[in-house]
């Protein structure tokens, strides 16, 4: 029998992640080939035009799996009945700036919109942030939104987590498909800790380890980290605007593993709400490697095989995390702890 078809709101939707993304969703990248999907897109006045050229384009381009499509100014009419919510709405960086310099113009925004999908999206709606600074305006969103449960506001950092499969695939001439199990720690800022220390790479022979076919570790300790760390500064310089397709691509995966699940063995990089693991303070919006299962992601608490098992009796809990390790995971939630500051002095 068909499937209803999902409502998926994509705020900004006139932009140019927008106009990149929609056309995924309806395509059934997002939520898979027999998903039917209903859009609802979201705009301010000045782009109202422009979003309505994007309807005119859907229309046109036939999608078997869109339904229907809701193009509003008007955010209540946008957050009815949504099922899934892609926050990208907002102002991007320019070059020379870092994210959380569009802090006060994005923050208001994630306070206000909270509460119209608190009150009107479907009951479960599952809420992934893209908008700058995306771990703090989705903490704004969680904290002005509180009947929706922690659980089910996220926020990007898949595009860095593919960022870094992407380096590592270059580097060692390997599919990218081929590479697993990178992780983002913390913040999408360039503090985020890019962290080989657990990713491998399937080869003729078995899973090997990254760092054991890379042979490189003062590579893979410096220049890896800052490649991915700097990757969307260095788009916006080279095209002077900020990543559209891979930040519309790496959304749908986002979506699509939360909802269909990863894969035995694999897990992913989401900005989650911290509950302390990793000794990570409890409160942030905070990128861990999750695995997802049934609509629910978790944090990689535990061990794969069995010499890790037997390693990770001498740890505090989860993935063995190195001195080096440490301080750039601190770093990078003592940077949110400052942004959250920052965030609501902005508010008031
Ligand atoms: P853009 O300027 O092309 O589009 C943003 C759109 O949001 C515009 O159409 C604008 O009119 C709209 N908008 C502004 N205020 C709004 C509001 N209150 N409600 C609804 N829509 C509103 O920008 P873009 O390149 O599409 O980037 C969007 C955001 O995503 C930026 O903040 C950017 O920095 C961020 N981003 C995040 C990641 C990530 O990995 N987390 C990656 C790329 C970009
Ligand atoms: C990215 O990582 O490409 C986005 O967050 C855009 C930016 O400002 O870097």
């Amino acid at each position: 029998m068909a499937k209803e078809p999902a409502r998926v709101l994509v705020t900004g939707a006139a932009g140019q992640i927008g106009y990149a993304l929609v056309p995924m969703i309806a395509r059934g990248v997002m939520l898979g080939p027999d998903q039917p999907v209903i859009l609802h897109m979201l705009d301010i006045p000045p782009a109202a035009e422009a979003l309505n050229g994007v309807k005119m384009e859907l229309v046109d381009a036939a999608f078997p799996l869109l339904k229907g499509v809701v193009a509003t100014t008007d955010v209540v009419e946008a957050c009815t009945g949504v099922n899934i919510a892609v926050m990208v709405g907002g102002f991007p960086r320019k070059e020379g700036m870092e994210r959380k310099d569009v802090m006060s113009k994005n923050v208001s925004i994630y306070k206000s919109q909270a509460s119209a999908l608190e009150k009107h999206a479907a009951a479960n709606c599952k809420v992934l942030v893209v908008a700058n600074p995306a771990n703090t305006n989705a903490l704004i969103l969680k904290e002005f939104a509180p009947s929706i449960p922690e659980k089910n506001i996220t926020c990007l950092t898949r595009l860095d987590h593919n960022r870094a499969l992407g380096q590592i695939s270059e580097r060692l001439n390997v599919q990218v498909s081929d590479v697993k199990n990178v992780i983002i720690w913390g913040n999408h800022s360039s503090t985020q800790y890019p962290d080989v220390n657990h990713a491998t790479v399937k080869t003729p022979a078995g899973e090997k380890p990254v760092r054991e076919l890379v042979k490189d570790d003062a590579w893979l300790n410096a220049e890896f980290i800052t490649t991915v760390q700097q990757r969307g500064a260095a788009i916006i310089k080279a095209r002077k605007l900020s990543s559209a397709l891979s930040a519309a691509s790496s959304a749908c995966d986002h979506i699509h593993d939360w909802v269909l699940g990863t894969p035995e063995g694999t897990w992913v990089s989401m900005g989650v709400y911290s509950d302390g693991s990793y000794n990570v303070p409890a409160g942030l919006i905070y990128s861990f490697p999750v695995t997802c299962q049934n609509g629910e992601w978790k944090i990689v608490q535990a061990f794969m095989d069995d010499y890790n098992c037997f390693m990770a009796s001498f740890c505090d809990s989860g993935l063995s995390i190195d001195e080096f390790s440490r301080k750039k995971l601190d770093l990078t939630a003592d940077e949110l702890s400052e942004e959250k500051a920052l965030a609501y002095s902005c508010l008031t």
